[in-house]
C-alpha cells in the first residue's frame, strides 16, 4: 500500500493504519525472533551515526515502507539494545509483549490523564494499578500515581516533605527561612542530589552519611547528625533510604531509620527504585526490608516489572500532602471533580500520558504469579552466574546483595592492580558488543556489575556470559592466576 497523497488532509485511513501497523508489527517481531543474534552495542562512532540519520527535512510525504526500512537499517542497527537478553549494564530490564501492545493502545487514544473530566476510565485504570502495585509492595494506602521515573518521583516526595517542614516556601519562597536539610548516605542516587538543587535546598545541604563499608546508611549515624543540625538551627526536611542503591543493590534498614526519623519528626523517604518489585518474588519477600513505615515511596516498575520506559510509581501515605505541595488551579482547569481524581494536583505535570495502561495489560497478562516466577527465574540466573564464577579464583564479589546484581573485581596482589585488571576486563568484555555490562565504585575500588533481570534471559546467556568473563580474564591475568589478596570487604565469589 501506497502513502496518501501530500497534498490530502486527514490521518491514515483505518486501512491505511492497518496495512501499515502490520508491517511495523512484523518488524518487531523479526527483530525479536533474532535477537540473540542482534549485537548488544554499536562499532560505529558518533559522526558516523550523525552522518546516517541527519538528512533534509521531508517537505514532501515519504513512502511509509522505506521510513521503516531507514528505521530498521539506520536507526535499531546503533542503539544499545536495552531489551535484549545480553544487556547486564545499569538495570537490565525489559518491555514485554502485553506492555508494548499497550503503548501503542494508549497512542491512539492519545489520553490526557490531567483531570478526571479529561480521562475519567483512564484515572480509574491508574487508581486501580497504582492500589495493586501498593499492594505487592505491603504499603499502606494513601496517595499513589504514576511518573515519568524514580527521579522525578523523588523531587515530589521531597516537595511535599519540604512543604510540610516549612509550608510558608510556598508562598514565599526560601528567603529568611532556616536552611533545609536532606540527610541520605554516600550511597544514595544522584536524583535526591538534583531534588535538592531544583527545590533550592541546595547541594551543601544534602548531608551524605559515610558507610564505611557497609553500603548502608546507619542509624545511629543519621540520628546524630539529625540532632547536630536542629541544635545548629537547620531544619531537617527529610531522610532517604534506599532499598537497591544504584551500585551494588544494597538494603538500607529501613525500619530503624524509620525509628531515628519518627524520634526526629522527620519525614522517610525510601527510594525503592530498583529493589522495590523485587520483593514479589517470594524466595527473597522476607529477607528485604518493610517499605510500610515510610511516609513516602518510590519504585519503579520500568525497572523491574517488564514494562517500558517511562514508568515510575510514587507513592505517599499522607492523604493531600502531594497535593498541598502542587494543587494550583487556574480557571481554565475547574471542573466538577466529584467522586474522581485530578492527577495534575499531584506534580508539576498538567499533560499525563495513558502509562497505567502498560501496566494494566501486564500484570493482568502475565498475573501476579507469572511475574513473580519471572522474577524468580532471575534471581536463580544470577545465582547460576556466581556458582559459575565461584569455581575461578581469580574473581572476587564485592557486594552480597539479595537482589539479581552482581559487583565482580578480579583479584590482584595490589588495589591499584586489582582495579586496572577490572577495568581491562569489562572494556574487554563490552568490546565484543555481544554483551553490555557497566562500572561503578565500591568503597574506593573498580566493579563490573552485572545486571541481571531482562524476560530474555536464559541460562545459555549466563552460561555464554561467564564465559566471555573467563575468556577476558584469561586475556588480562592470565589463564592460571589464583587468588592474592582479598579485602575486608570482598571475598572470592561464594557459591550460592
Ligand atoms: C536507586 C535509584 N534511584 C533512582 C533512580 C533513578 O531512576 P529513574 O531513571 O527512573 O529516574 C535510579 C536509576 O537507576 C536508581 O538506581
Amino acid at each position: 500500500m501506497t502513502h496518501a497523497p501530500a497534498t490530502s488532509t486527514g490521518d491514515w485511513s483505518p486501512q491505511q493504519l492497518q496495512a501499515f501497523g502490520t508491517d511495523a508489527l512484523e518488524r518487531i517481531c523479526r527483530h525479536f525472533a533474532a535477537l540473540d543474534d542482534v549485537p548488544v552495542t554499536t562499532s560505529a562512532n558518533a559522526a558516523d551515526i550523525f552522518d546516517g540519520i541527519d538528512g533534509e527535512m521531508p517537505a514532501n510525504a515519504t513512502e511509509f515502507g522505506d521510513i521503516l526500512d531507514d528505521t530498521w537499517n539506520t536507526v535499531v542497527p546503533h542503539l544499545t539494545q536495552w531489551n535484549h537478553p545480553r544487556f547486564h549494564a545499569y538495570f537490565s530490564n525489559s518491555s514485554s509483549g502485553p506492555a508494548i501492545l499497550a503503548e501503542m493502545t494508549a497512542a491512539a487514544l492519545n489520553v490526557n490523564v490531567m483531570l478526571w473530566k479529561s480521562a475519567p476510565s483512564a484515572a480509574a485504570v491508574e487508581n486501580t494499578v497504582t492500589r495493586w502495585l501498593a499492594e505487592l509492595l505491603d504499603y499502606p494506602a494513601g496517595d499513589a500515581l504514576l511518573v515519568d521515573g524514580a527521579s522525578l518521583g523523588t523531587f515530589y516526595a521531597l516537595a511535599a516533605a519540604r512543604h510540610k517542614a516549612q509550608p510558608d516556601i510556598r508562598n514565599s519562597g526560601t528567603s529568611g527561612q532556616r536552611p533545609g536539610r536532606i540527610y541520605t548516605s554516600d550511597q544514595a542516587h544522584s536524583s535526591i542530589d538534583k531534588a535538592a538543587i531544583a527545590l533550592g535546598i541546595g547541594l551543601d545541604n544534602v548531608v551524605r552519611l559515610p558507610t564505611s563499608g557497609t553500603n548502608t546508611l546507619d542509624p545511629a549515624h543519621l540520628s546524630a547528625a539529625i540532632a547536630k543540625d536542629i541544635a545548629a538551627g537547620y531544619t531537617p526536611i527529610a531522610v532517604v533510604a534506599t532499598v537497591g542503591t544504584t551500585t551494588s543493590g544494597a538494603l538500607d534498614p529501613v525500619e530503624r531509620i524509620a525509628t531515628v526519623c519518627r524520634e526526629h519528626g522527620v519525614w522517610l523517604h525510601v527510594d525503592a527504585a530498583y529493589g522495590g518489585f523485587w520483593r514479589m518474588a517470594p524466595t527473597i519477600t522476607r529477607i528485604l526490608p518493610s517499605l510500610a513505615a515510610a511516609d513516602s515511596l518510590v519504585a519503579n516498575p520500568h525497572k523491574v516489572l517488564f514494562t517500558p520506559m517511562e514508568c515510575g510509581a510514587l507513592f505517599c501515605r499522607h492523604t493531600g500532602a502531594l497535593e498541598a505541595a502542587f494543587t494550583l488551579i487556574p480557571e481554565y482547569l475547574r471542573t466538577d471533580t466529584t467522586g474522581g481524581i485530578d492527577y495534575m494536583n499531584y506534580t508539576l505535570n498538567l499533560g499525563r500520558q495513558f502509562r497505567a495502561l502498560k501496566l494494566w495489560w501486564t500484570l493482568r497478562a502475565f498475573g501476579i504469579r507469572g511475574i513473580e516466577t519471572r522474577l524468580e527465574h532471575s534471581l536463580t540466573l544470577a545465582k547460576q552466574l556466581r556458582n559459575l564464577l565461584a569455581a575461578d579464583p581469580r574473581w572476587l564479589l564485592a557486594n552480597d546483595s539479595p537482589l539479581p546484581l552482581l559487583c565482580l573485581r578480579i583479584s590482584a596482589d595490589t588495589d591499584a592492580d586489582a582495579d586496572a585488571a577490572t577495568r581491562q576486563v569489562l572494556e574487554a568484555v563490552n568490546s565484543t558488543h555481544r554483551t553490555l555490562l557497566s562500572h561503578s565504585e565500591l568503597d574506593g575500588h573498580y566493579v563490573i556489575r552485572v545486571s541481571i533481570g531482562n524476560i530474555h534471559t536464559t541460562a545459555d546467556h549466563i552460561e555464554q556470559l561467564s564465559a566471555e568473563l573467563t575468556a577476558a580474564a584469561d586475556a588480562v591475568v592470565g589463564p592460571s592466576r589464583s587468588l592474592l589478596s582479598v579485602t575486608a570487604t570482598q571475598q572470592e565469589v561464594p557459591a550460592s
